[in-house]
């Protein structure tokens, strides 16, 4: 893998508000605190939530104010789904249940073998009615894609049409495999780094983003 590696970018969307590069300077810190580093992804959920859910359609319906009736908008269609991509979606997950509580939740287990970097999957469960819902998938880490590809595969298998993908990072290599495998649905990223190095990491990341939000080495 290579020491600076290109990508087409056309399908990504960096979310560069300040608050959100500010907060994950923090969590790139090799010595920032476990419950630290949970909740600063938690708060940064928030703002790229927000991003990711700019474009969500809305209608108008009558409300009674305690002056006078009026048009106002709400949010048309089915609720959102959320799915995450076990277990380091889930940090992901919270602070964007916060945002849309109302969200319906699916979760797909994957983990990377560390020597092949193919991801394994143990479990699939999502809300039935799929194909009529928008579906936002989470993970924080895009690296080889590998995990993000099968995820979107198993979730469009299961019905979905309109998918977007939330990360926190992603490298080059796999936003161009990710772009190459599923061009219709838009990345939403914090930043884009250099590269992967021969483990699959990306550089300079961030390191295990399951272990550093779970304390599990
Ligand atoms: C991490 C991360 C992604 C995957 C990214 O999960 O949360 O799911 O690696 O790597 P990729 O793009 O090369 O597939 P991991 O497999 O470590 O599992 P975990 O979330 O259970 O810790
Ligand atoms: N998964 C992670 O958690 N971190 C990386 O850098 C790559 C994959």
């Amino acid at each position: 893998m290579s020491n600076e590696a290109t990508a087409n970018m056309n399908n990504v969307n960096i979310v560069d508000h300040p608050l959100v590069q500010h907060k994950l300077t923090l969590m790139r810190r090799r010595d920032t605190a476990t419950s630290k580093f949970r909740q600063l992804l938690r708060e940064i959920s928030l703002l790229l939530g927000y991003e990711v859910t700019r474009d969500l359609p809305l209608q108008l319906k009558t409300v009674d104010t305690p002056m006078e009736e009026m048009e106002a908008p709400v949010l048309k269609g089915k609720k959102l789904v959320f799915i995450s991509i076990l277990r380091a979606g889930n940090g992901l997950l919270d602070g964007l249940l916060d945002l849309v509580p109302s969200a319906r939740v699916g979760h797909i287990g994957l983990y990377r073998d560390p020597e092949t970097l193919e991801p394994v999957e143990y479990y699939f469960k999502v809300p039935e009615d799929l194909p009529s819902r928008r579906v936002i998938v989470v993970d924080p880490m895009l690296a080889t894609a590998n995990s993000a590809v099968a995820a979107v595969d198993r979730i469009k298998r299961a019905g979905a049409a309109q998918i977007k993908f939330v990360c926190l990072l992603a490298a080059p290599e796999g936003i161009e495999r990710f772009s190459t495998a599923h061009p219709d649905v838009p990345i939403y990223t914090a930043a884009v780094d250099r590269c992967l190095n021969s483990h699959g990491y990306i550089l300079p990341g961030l390191g295990d983003a399951g272990d550093r939000i779970y304390g599990t080495k």
